[in-house]
């Protein structure tokens, strides 16, 4: 077997996170070298306990976890209590978090971590505003050539969007970071609203997950049962979106999932279209491909996946 994949997930836990980094500590081809957080669904003071508090749920109280950026690079900071409610982890009842959160700021540790770690061994996954990426890649340069690939989750091409008509949340809250983020030249591959649209918590897929039993599993299966009602409201489907752990099943199964390179530019003038992704789908220019943008999924593949290794957690 070959060896696992480095990986820091950069996130603003929200239940669907919850889940992306439950996905990496059950997976063995995955060394999660530690989560960073950022504020976005709730605001950073909640975040960071809540990226603590699933780590006491996989009794992995080892994982390093840092706070981040507490607001976007150029704006105030816009959240989604509305879909994640008040602490951004509404469902299950978690108790205060015992794993400790890290001294070292978030930004530190991504730019010391991909500064020590084999050039190009690092895979980052950002399932939040883009801030902490842009505010390490500001201070220090250097590293965008060091870090082996950026798999994240934003955007929206057919799709849209799902805070305004045009802009996905995550790029929304910081278009600039992200438009920062998408112009360092990394290879990056995009997990947007046209794919996560389609990996729907059905009732019989939540039920699967809470027939597994065990305490990370039925915790998961509470989340997910809070998480799906405002989009089950929004767009009639059975089920809402698990948007984030896109990221990890990409890194874990390719196979699951089909897109193409293109070009990817982020808008930060226009306030009617503010954080839209303008993708190049059909290469109608010649500007270049700065992304794998993904477009497809086999949805039940990826829930097998995702149930077949919550079940290994406790
Ligand atoms: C993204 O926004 C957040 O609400 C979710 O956690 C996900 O990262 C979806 O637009
Ligand atoms: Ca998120």
């Amino acid at each position: 077997m070959s060896p696992p994949q480095k990986l820091i997930i950069d996130t603003d836990p929200g239940q669907d996170d919850a889940v992306a980094i439950l996905l990496a500590l059950a997976s063995p081809e995955l060394d999660l070298l530690g989560i960073t957080t950022v504020a976005g669904n709730v605001p950073l003071s909640l975040t960071q306990e809540n990226a603590r508090k699933i780590c006491d749920l996989a009794g992995r109280q080892d994982m390093p976890v840092f706070a981040g950026a507490d607001r976007p690079l150029a704006r105030n900071l816009v959240t989604a209590e509305h879909v994640h409610g008040r602490t951004g982890l509404d469902g299950p009842e978690l108790p205060d978090p015992v794993t400790p959160l890290q001294d070292r700021h978030a930004v530190d540790f991504l730019i010391e971590t991909l500064r020590q770690e084999e050039a190009g061994s690092v895979t980052i996954a950002p399932v939040g505003p883009l801030t902490n990426i842009a505010m390490a890649l500001r201070q220090a340069p250097d590293i965008a050539p060091r870090i082996g690939q950026i798999v994240l989750m934003g955007g929206g091409c057919f799709e849209g969007g799902n805070i305004t008509p045009a802009a996905e949340f995550n790029i929304y809250v910081d278009p600039e970071a992200a438009a920062e983020v998408f112009a360092a030249r990394i290879p990056i591959v995009m997990m947007p609203l046209d794919v996560t649209h389609k990996a729907l918590t059905t009732t019989v897929r939540t039920q699967a997950i809470r027939g597994i039993g065990t305490r990370t599993a039925m915790a998961v299966a509470d989340m997910l049962e809070f998480f799906e009602r405002f989009d089950e409201e929004k767009y009639g489907s059975d089920g809402g979106p698990l948007h984030d752990p896109c990221t990890i099943a990409w890194m874990l199964r390719p196979d699951l999932f089909a897109g193409r390179q293109c070009n990817v530019e982020i808008e930060t003038g226009s306030d009617l279209t503010m954080g839209m992704t303008v993708i190049d789908w059909w290469q109608v220019t010649d500007r270049p491909h700065n992304a794998f943008v993904v477009g497809d999924i086999d949805s039940d593949g990826f829930f097998d996946l995702v149930t077949e290794r919550l079940a290994r957690l406790p």
